[in-house]
């Protein structure tokens, strides 16, 4: 008999199977107890949840299925041997979000900072692989301080392994990272592998070389805060796609987007229910767009009249804040909706509203996510900043991301739709299935001033006739009725019974297929 057993059983008394329960408890006690108590209230003293804490804020209750408690690393350098928490500072298992299965893995930052060893980053990939294999979300929560010194390459090997994970069931499950501390070094590249990350404000941060590395190679002071917090990279990097207040906040919304998505690109995502009439009339749409060109509206308040019960979970909210990008329900069905926002630089695009938008359309299309797109555009914003940042590259990034969607798409053009912005807020030439427009459309090269500009330069010393000139291009171009008469625009509607038509039209495109030729995979201007 094993020596253990044979000694923790006292003869007589129990069985051996009961002995090994007893065991199993103990060593189960072990693996909760984490790092300890002393580094528990620490960690709650940060205003943190430990890894258990978490899980079960994010999952339905009691559905946690854990594997791999028992799991202890096998390093013996830098006194190892004697330095073993079972679980070895990550809890992986499976679980339900909303009754649907996710699998997940949180860092526990109380077991040697939740750094990722050899045997911890092989806990991960075992999730990986079973959320590939099964087809089911994949959430993963970060509080580490990176790979594990004491194992040198060991370490190092191990993330690699979970970063060809990430890649490989890219387009294949959801995942969504969320960081809740420390997420440092090469560590930073498995959450920006994946679809979403959300991070907790004052309490995460994430940076390629942290501030003493920073401060030694080009002698810049700067906090962890100013180098990669949530505030940095939900509104300058765009690294994260949302920051929330505190863990609780942060895991609530994780659900919140679960219930948004298709458990992989194999299966439909989740229909709500729904009391919203699809064919709800909404009288003050008719008069959202104000009478001069020039003024402004919230396209917000357009997305939410739209939208199931107002229901829109908006992604990159605070990131090139002049399109919006987010999920929101028809008739109880996912829809990813794109739109510009004349509030912010006149709904123009740029090099960051491209990528942000072009990301999103990916993301749909890989899920079988119809897409949505409001279009009040102006046109490209000029000047230098805009084409050294690689405008036309990023620009290409959305015209492509539409161009290769199979997915139902739907445009309605709310005002205007100007040059190449036009080309790209997906006409019917890139793909887009119904595009409507109100009568308030404008869909033309450019604006009446531009255009009359150029048109009729040796006349602009004379007011009267420029302004007849405007008239004149207003007349004929300030409308939605040319591409209406060319079939561009399949039907003008009216705004009131926008959230009729628009719903109508998804539900006729649910059977739509299509094949595009075979590639081995694209080359997109990334
Ligand atoms: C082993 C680690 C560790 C690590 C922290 N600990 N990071 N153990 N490997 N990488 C341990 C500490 O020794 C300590 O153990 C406990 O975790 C808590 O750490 P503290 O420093 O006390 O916590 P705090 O003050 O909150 O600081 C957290 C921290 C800091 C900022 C994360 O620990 C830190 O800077 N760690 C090193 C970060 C780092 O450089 N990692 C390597 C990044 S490069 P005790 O026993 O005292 O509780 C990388 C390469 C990946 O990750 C490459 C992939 C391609």
């Amino acid at each position: 008999m094993n020596k253990a057993l044979s000694q923790a059983a006292p003869s007589g008394e129990r069985t051996r199977t009961e002995t090994v329960i007893d065991q199993i408890a103990a060593r189960r006690a072990a693996a909760t107890a984490g790092g300890g108590e002393l580094r528990i209230a620490a960690q709650h003293a940060k205003g943190k949840l430990t890894a258990r804490e978490r899980l079960d804020v994010l999952l339905d209750e009691g559905s946690f299925e854990e594997f791999d408690a028992f799991v202890t690393h096998r390093a013996t350098d830098y006194g190892m041997a004697a330095n073993k928490t079972p679980g070895d500072g990550v809890v992986t298992g499976w679980g339900t979000v909303g009754g649907r299965q996710v699998y997940v893995y949180s860092q526990d930052f109380t077991v040697l900072g939740g750094s990722l060893s050899e045997t911890h980053a092989r806990k991960i990939c075992k999730v990986i692989d079973m959320a590939v294999k099964v087809g089911a979300p994949l959430i993963g929560l970060y509080d580490s301080g990176g790979a594990r010194i004491q194992e040198g390459v060991d370490s190092l090997a191990g993330f690699a392994e979970v970063f060809r994970r990430n890649a490989e069931a890219s387009g294949v499950i959801p995942q969504i990272s969320v960081i809740m501390g420390p997420c440092a070094g090469g560590a930073v590249y498995s959450p920006a592998l994946t679809d979403f990350v959300f991070m907790v404000r004052d309490t995460s941060y994430m940076f390629l070389t942290g501030p003493d590395v920073v401060k030694t190679v080009i002698n810049e002071t700067v906090t962890a805060e100013e180098l990669g917090g949530a505030k940095v990279h939900t509104e300058k990097s765009s690294v994260a796609d949302g920051a929330f207040d505190n863990d609780i906040e942060a895991l609530e919304g994780v659900r919140r987007l679960v219930e948004f998505l298709p458990s992989s690109n194999r299966k439909p995502a989740p229909e709500r229910p729904t009391e919203d009439d699809p064919k709800r009339i909404e009288h003050r749409l008719d008069s959202l767009i104000p009478d001069s060109p020039a003024k402004p509206y919230d396209m917000r308040e357009l997305v939410e009249t739209l939208a199931d019960e107002g229901d829109f979970f908006e992604i990159q909210a605070a990131f090139a804040k002049n399109i919006l990008t987010g999920f929101v329900r028809l008739e109880g069905r996912t829809v990813g909706v794109v739109a510009n926002q004349p509030m912010v630089l006149a709904g123009c695009l740029d090099s960051d509203a491209s990528r942000k938008a072009a990301r999103f359309v990916r993301f749909c299309d890989a899920y079988d996510i119809p897409i949505l797109t409001l279009v009040d555009v102006p046109g490209f914003l000029p000047g230098t900043a805009q084409e050294h940042d690689g405008v036309i590259k990023h620009g290409a990034k959305l015209l492509y991301a539409y161009s290769e969607a199979t997915v139902p798409m739907v445009t309605l053009i709310t005002r205007k739709a100007y040059g190449g912005a036009y080309c790209v807020m997906a006409p019917k030439h890139l793909g887009a299935d119904v595009n409507y427009a109100w009568p308030t459309a404008e869909i033309a090269v450019m604006g009446a001033k531009g255009a009359v500009e150029i048109l009729h330069r040796s006349e602009l010393g004379d007011p009267d006739q420029i302004a007849m000139r405007t008239l004149e291009y207003e007349d004929r171009f300030a409308n939605p009725f040319i591409a209406a008469e060319r079939g561009f625009i399949d039907e003008v509607i009216a705004p009131h019974d926008s959230r009729r038509r628009i719903t109508r039209a998804f539900a006729a495109l649910r059977g739509k297929r299509s094949q595009p030729p075979w590639k081995k995979h694209d080359t997109m201007p990334l």
